[in-house]
């Protein structure tokens, strides 16, 4: 395994065009197509970083700033931007292109866990990142930041799952 990569290596694009099967009924991509997008696009930037089976551990807030429309371009952008022993923090970002004008918006950016796995599904160590571009060392830095609100946020969710528990599901 390399020791470390660079962010490039990781990246990922994916554009396509919104078509009626995958809208609302306002005519805009549904919710749930774009968040499948936006995990498809993470696990493909993991899969290259690690050169390992990953899983998805966690997908930050996902904010919907801008509707893309059907007729749109969506184009997604993804890289790792920071690693811990075995989880990877994959950066996306989602624009959508009005294919007639040629504006652009960006419509969510979100962060992803992802988890390598080895193949007996146990966590596995990951190349280090190196940041090159401004953008780039910006998100690297601020992830420690980022990361310790998940695992605060996965120790609410583990406290949260004892206390519910699975009655309800019976
Ligand atoms: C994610 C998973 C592999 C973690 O395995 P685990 O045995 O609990 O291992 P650990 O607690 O040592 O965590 C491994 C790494 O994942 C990170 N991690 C685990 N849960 C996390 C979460 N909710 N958010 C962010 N990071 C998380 C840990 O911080 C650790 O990072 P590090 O190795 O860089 O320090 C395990 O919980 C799992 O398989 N979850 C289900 C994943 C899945 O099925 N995803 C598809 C969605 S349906």
């Amino acid at each position: 395994m390399k020791e470390s990569k660079f962010c490039k290596e990781s990246f990922v694009v994916k554009t396509s065009i919104v078509l009626p099967p995958d809208t609302n009924s306002y005519g805009t991509l549904f919710g749930g197509k774009l968040m499948a997008y936006i995990d498809d696009v993470a696990g493909i930037s993991a899969m290259r970083h690690a050169r390992t089976s990953v899983v998805t551990a966690s997908t930050d807030s996902v904010d919907f700033l801008h509707p893309i429309h059907q007729g749109n371009a969506v184009c997604l952008e993804a890289f790792v931007t920071f690693t811990g022993r075995s989880s990877m923090e994959i950066f996306v970002k989602v624009i959508a292109e009005d294919l007639i004008s040629g504006e652009k918006n960006i419509c969510a950016l979100s962060f992803l866990t992802m988890v390598a796995i080895d193949e007996n599904g146990k966590p596995t160590p990951v190349p280090a990142v190196i940041p090159e571009t401004e953008e780039e060392k910006s998100l690297f830095d601020s992830a420690k930041q980022r990361a310790s609100i998940r695992k605060n946020r996965r120790k609410d969710s583990e406290q949260r799952a004892k206390t519910y528990g699975i009655e309800a599901s019976l």
